[in-house]
């Protein structure tokens, strides 16, 4: 079957990273969680207190930051890593989540991310899940997914993740953590979250992990179809 670029855009917490990968997986496809990249360079802008209020000094900060994904044998899936070290636990953490949507708003940090993913996607074979990848990264995709899920499905979702690492957390917190993102990364000026016209709408709410799968499969399979004829 010939190899195809597949896009997985949505509101936060609506299974597109389990859905990315569960498509690698089945396909032999690589997997790139683009929200992973900016949950990077938020946590270097935090630890080094980049003043988001100049370009000169976002400009300057994206000049020191180099991400790369890394296979982890032991959990099967990639790992992030922000210059060399491995970040793929600290960019889960609330205070990257709560900053990472004004962090992913600056037209710098937009371009930067865009450019290394769009060299990704160069030799095909890939999935990536997003915001705006189908519409930004990779307006020519062969397969665009646009999910969604009832907001109290992906809130609960969210809670149960983020309650494993921290049972200090609220529902309410991460409800309204989930309601601040999907806000602001609908509503900012660059590359907002929008459903490409000729995305497919896949709501998981009801559906299990196998079913969105079958779904999923189905649709690369006819888009596959079409592009050998
Ligand atoms: O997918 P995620 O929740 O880990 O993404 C974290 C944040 O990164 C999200 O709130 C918005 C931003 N993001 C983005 O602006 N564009 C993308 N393609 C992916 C994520």
């Amino acid at each position: 079957m010939k190899k195809i670029i597949i896009t997985i855009d949505g509101f936060s917490s609506c299974g597109k990273s389990t859905l990315a990968k569960q498509l690698a997986k089945e396909l032999n496809y690589v997997f790139v969680d683009s929200g992973a990249m900016y949950r990077a360079i938020t946590l270097y802008f935090l630890r080094n207190h980049v003043n988001t209020d100049s370009s000169e000094d976002v400009i300057k900060a994206l000049t020191n930051i180099e991400l790369s994904f890394e296979y982890n044998d032991r959990t099967g899936k990639s790992d992030m890593y922000l210059n060399d070290e491995n970040v793929e636990a600290l960019i889960r953490d609330m205070l990257v989540s709560e900053n990472v949507s004004t962090i992913a708003a600056l037209k710098e940090v937009r371009e930067f991310a865009v450019e290394q993913q769009q060299k990704m996607g160069e030799k095909k074979g890939i999935v990536m899940d997003g915001r705006d990848i189908g519409t930004t990264v990779f307006p020519n995709a062969e397969l665009k997914i646009f999910m969604t899920a009832d907001p109290h499905v992906r809130v609960e979702r969210r809670f149960k993740e983020l309650y494993e690492k921290n049972p200090d957390i609220t529902i309410e917190e991460v409800k309204r953590n989930l309601e601040m993102r999907d806000y602001m990364d609908s509503n900012r000026e660059f590359s907002p979250l929008r459903q490409a016209e000729d995305a497919i709408v896949l709501n998981n709410s009801n559906l299990t992990m196998a079913e969105q799968l079958k779904t999923a499969l189905k649709w690369v399979k006819e888009r596959s179809a079409t592009l050998i004829m």
